[in-house]
């Protein structure tokens, strides 16, 4: 053998003995507040640079040049700005974030320091960061921990090497959190935040695996393991069991991919025993090519994500059930992967629900519609939940009317509305709530059969409408539609470029404030 080919054999072997999860992030650790006078560190100052603080100690510290860097830099500490000094003082790096006049005001506001400090040092192979936190909000150091743990997030699974910017032994390392509240804040964190951050990173793995890595079966599969050693219990119809309730809705999704459907129930019982639990129902499209209605093939790669609805209602009761939420919830993930063939679905085509509801097939396209009808029904008979919340990248209308800044929340019940809406400042991820009109009805009128899966707009709308003939009227019902927040085309200090996991922090928020 060549020396050649003997080398290649060599770097592929090693390329696959590389851990292909291995996910190149920093360890959080907590620490004591306290400056180090070496080393790697990052602190923040509001703007005008006030006296007092990490700020002024290094700047005595270094006879004044902190100050004299800052003025030379045009530095004030405006919001969202930063002064980046390496080699500086006894420091490798010093990283001074501007949290603006009024500094941070929210838990919000603390995440996303968190995730510019964790983001910024994410290239710097320095084994240790310190982010030396001034204030004294309660809890500072869980939210500036979770901001950092969430803004982090990387996927390089698919990369056969990592880093390039770095030594190939390089350790991810450590990002110590120094506040008032010392070493004992990792308790409090690891209690109720670590387990959002990880259902967070889990549902943006489960929106980033391409089709092909990432199918029904797949994704029941993977929840499966995450759910391992969780007070969790998981039920999954296969495609016989979907014939037998007459699950007409997601069995005509699924029936052109050689892929069979799945409907995944995943249940925690946290509350108190026969509470009605919460009820989150998430579209699963695995790939969403369109079906016979076939999309044209700009952008249809992002159609791999077309399953962030069921990823984020999963990943919420996975979180539920990490910070022993006193909380009874179920998550329904309607999974399917919507292909032609010549056994897909025909548009035209009469289809019969489990409800009994039958509805005629304008679009093949429209069908996130159609596999939430059968799981809405089956959550409803099975567990009698006290409302439902479904999230689904239903509309590319809804992407013309909020782009990713906003979700469409779609509800009759104000009350309802009201809590996600303050769920949704309060976490980050914002809802606009659109319009649900009676009227809408009329629109998906069928001259065969009950209800036809599309017509007419607003579409985004009259999606939701569909989905809420579903929904029996006395129920309290949301509609989130999360086409387009699903995905970050530029990273947030939280949200890094790609899948965001829309709707975890929100739903987690929104149990947390209203239903614990
Ligand atoms: N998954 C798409 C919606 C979508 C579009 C999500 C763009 C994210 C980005 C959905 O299944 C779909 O195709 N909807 C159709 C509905 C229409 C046929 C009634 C749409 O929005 O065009
Ligand atoms: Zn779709
Ligand atoms: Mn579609």
């Amino acid at each position: 053998m060549s020396r050649f080919w003997f080398a290649l054999a060599f770097f592929v072997c090693l390329a696959a003995l590389w851990p292909s999860d291995a996910r190149a992030q920093r360890t959080l650790a907590f620490d004591a507040h306290q400056v180090p006078e070496g080393g790697a560190i990052a602190i923040a100052v509001a703007e005008g640079l006030p006296a007092g603080g990490s700020f002024d100690a290094i700047d005595a510290r270094t006879g004044g040049a902190l100050r004299r860097a800052a003025e030379a830099d045009g530095f004030r500490g405006k919001a969202d700005s930063r002064l980046d000094l390496r080699g500086f003082g006894g420091y490798e790096r010093l990283l001074v974030l501007g949290t603006g006049a009024a500094g941070p005001q929210s838990p919000r506001q603390l995440e996303d320091i968190g995730g510019r400090v964790a983001q910024a040092f994410g290239k710097h192979r320095t084994p240790r960061v310190d982010l030396v936190w001034d204030g004294d909000e309660a809890g500072a150091a869980s939210h500036l921990a979770f901001g950092a743990a969430i803004g982090q997030y990387r996927f390089d699974k698919y990369r056969s090497k990592p880093d390039e910017d770095a030594p190939a032994d390089a350790a991810p390392g450590t990002l110590a959190i120094r506040t008032r509240e010392g070493a004992a804040a990792g308790s409090a964190y690891r209690a109720q935040w670590q387990p959002v951050a990880e259902a967070v990173a889990f549902a943006r793995d489960l929106s980033t695996e391409p089709g092909n890595a990432l199918w029904p079966e797949e994704f029941v599969e993977r929840v499966r393991t995450a759910a391992r050693g969780l007070p969790l219990t998981l039920e999954v119809l296969d495609v016989t069991a979907m014939r037998r309730l007459d699950m007409g809705g997601i069995l005509a999704v699924g029936q052109g991919s050689v892929r069979p459907p799945r409907l995944l129930l995943v249940r925690y019982a946290g509350g108190a025993a026969g509470e009605a639990p919460l009820a989150f129902v998430g579209k699963g499209i695995t790939f969403d090519s369109g079906g016979i209605s076939i999309k044209p093939n700009t952008n249809m790669w992002q159609m791999k994500g077309d399953m962030t609805g069921a990823a984020t209602v999963v990943s919420t009761v996975l979180a539920l059930a990490g910070r022993q939420a006193p909380v009874n919830a179920v998550a329904v993930a309607a999974l399917a992967e919507n292909m032609p063939s010549g056994s897909a679905s025909r548009p035209g085509d009469v289809v019969r629900t489990a409800s009994g509801k039958t509805f005629e097939i304008m679009s093949t396209d429209a069908e996130g519609r159609m596999v939430l009808t059968d799981a809405l029904w089956y959550v409803q008979r099975q567990d009698r939940p006290k409302l439902v919340v479904d999230v689904a990248t239903l509309t590319g209308a809804v992407v013309t009317a909020l782009g990713g800044d906003y979700a469409g929340l779609f509800s009759r019940d104000d009350a309802l509305a009201a809590q996600l809406l303050a769920a949704g400042e309060a976490s980050g991820e914002a809802l606009w709530r659109l319009p649900l009109r009676d009227e809408y009805g009329k629109r998906l009128e069928s001259p065969i059969a009950d209800l036809r899966n599309g017509g007419g707009s607003p579409g985004a709308g009259i999606g939701a409408y569909f989905i809420g003939e579903w929904v029996d009227r006395a129920l309290p019902w949301a509609h989130l539609d999360i086409a387009g927040a699903d995905w970050n085309d530029s990273a947030d200090p939280t949200v890094p470029e790609g899948a965001s996991a829309f709707g975890v922090r929100l739903l987690d928020r929104f149990v947390r404030d209203h239903h614990e």
